[in-house]
């Protein structure tokens, strides 16, 4: 087994890992965002890469999801913690809180969503886009290593935008009216490429924010930055917890998730026995 942690650098730099090499992967869709830190804990190896690289050069419209998702396969991943910071919906969930959701709504445009196409068609389950799995040990392992100050909600709907730009008001008001959660821009479409790379792949997302329906003017980068830095130690001890008790019995349904699933182009069907 191998468990892959997708975040901000500040992760890496906080996850005691032993015997610690960096490998830069190559992909058919390029390099990943950075070299892929692999090193050990608890004796599991963990692959570590930052989506947006080290010093934060990719926007979430052009991170590099195919390449990062294709690398982690690469090396023999299975498994996928990532972490999101992410504006609440939700009066309850005030900032610091942290979020494991269960279920995403797709808002974003450009970016692609597979690693199929030129003739390959694959129409594959997505409607649990988290691993419920790993994301039910992320749940515990966040109310298990955290201290009691910190609020854990688990369940819940990310509405992934497309960014750079926060949402506008009527955006945060409809998000809220259709009683989703949070809202980010991370989290489409690596969920749907790890499906496809049948990977189990969860997240545990950190609130910054009250995004734009409850305060008055825009959201606040300092805030978000603030609440982000604050809510590091909260995710990295998740995080750390999380691989430390990984069941050894840990199965997921998205290691077959393809299945039955992939259309063979017809030319390469024996003309006898198509349909
Ligand atoms: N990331 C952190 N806060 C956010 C917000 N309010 N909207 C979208 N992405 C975010």
């Amino acid at each position: 087994m191998t468990i892959g942690v997708i975040g901000g650098s500040g992760i890496y730099d906080a996850l005691p890992l032993e015997n610690t090499r960096t490998e830069s992967v190559s992909t058919p869709y390029g390099e990943p965002s950075e070299a892929v830190t692999i090193g050990e804990l608890a004796g599991h190896e963990v692959a570590f890469l930052p989506r947006h690289g080290e010093d934060h050069q990719h926007n979430p419209t052009d991170a590099e999801y195919q390449t990062n998702i294709y690398a982690l396969k690469q090396l023999g991943v299975d498994r996928v913690i990532s972490t999101n910071a992410v504006g609440s919906l939700r009066e309850d969930l005030p900032p610091q809180t942290l979020v494991v959701p269960d279920q995403i709504f797709d808002r974003t445009k450009h970016r692609t969503p597979t690693f199929f196409g030129d003739g390959m068609v694959v129409h594959m389950g997505f409607a649990d886009p988290y691993c419920p799995a790993l994301a039910g040990h992320l749940a515990a392992s966040a109310r298990e290593a955290t201290d009691a100050e910190t609020d854990v909600a688990e369940d819940g709907t990310y509405v992934c935008i497309e960014g750079p730009q926060f949402s506008t008001k009527a955006e945060s008001e409809f998000y809220r009216s259709q009683g989703w959660d949070v809202v980010g821009m991370t989290s489409i479409p690596e969920a749907k490429l790890a499906r496809e790379a049948e990977l189990s792949y969860a997240t545990i997302a950190g609130v910054t924010d009250y995004d734009v329906w409850k305060t008055d003017s825009e959201v606040s980068l300092e805030e978000v930055l603030e609440n982000a830095a604050a809510n590091q130690d909260s995710i990295n001890a998740t995080i750390e917890h999380a691989i430390r008790t990984m069941p050894e019995d840990f199965e997921s349904e998205a290691w077959s998730a393809l299945e039955g699933t992939i259309n063979t182009p017809v030319e390469a069907i024996p003309e006898e026995t198509r349909e």
